[in-house]
């Protein structure tokens, strides 16, 4: 299988850069860290909180550079009359809940892309990654 020669430094993600020049913020690809897969906390704060912002609010440094602004990751129980919508974060982390008609898609697709590029394609280590940070998206829930 091809995807065993896929090194790390294959992997990228959205960093942020200010242009000196111009002073607007543009969205640079950087590569991505490792991090322990079981650790969300870490997770969130290396792949996550440029955008979403350390609190889940959706005020990353990046977010401004965005067109579609990142969702407030707190409210995602209250939106859905209380319940927390689990199944959908888990798409929306793993990049297959969006289709194309919802327009382009800003937010990395971290399952099927990153994730499964950093664990060299096994299933068990991207499911372990994936619901690890929906738990700490669940802990984040304004109550
Ligand atoms: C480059 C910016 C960016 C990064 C980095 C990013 N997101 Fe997002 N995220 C977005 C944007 C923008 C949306 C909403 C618009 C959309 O659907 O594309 C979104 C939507 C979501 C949603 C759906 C929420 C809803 O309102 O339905 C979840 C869950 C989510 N992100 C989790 C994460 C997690 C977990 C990470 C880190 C692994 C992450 N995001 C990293 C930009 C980002």
């Amino acid at each position: 299988m091809p995807i065993r020669r896929v090194s790390s430094l294959a992997i990228f993600f959205l960093g942020l850069a200010v242009s000196a020049e111009s002073q607007q913020k543009q969205i640079k690809y950087v590569p991505v860290k490792s991090t322990s897969r079981t650790s969300a906390q870490e997770m969130y704060t290396a792949y996550c909180a440029v955008c979403h912002g350390v609190d889940g609010k959706g005020r990353g440094p990046a977010a401004e550079a965005l067109r579609v602004a990142p969702s407030d990751l707190t409210m995602l129980a209250k939106r859905n009359g209380g319940m927390y919508p689990s199944d959908h974060v888990t798409s929306s982390i793993r990049g297959d809940s969006h289709l194309p008609a919802h327009g382009a898609r800003e937010m990395p697709a971290w399952g099927r892309e990153v994730f499964w590029r950093m664990s060299q394609g096994q299933t068990s280590e991207v499911q372990l990654r994936v619901s690890n940070l929906n738990r700490y998206i669940e802990s984040l829930q304004a109550k």
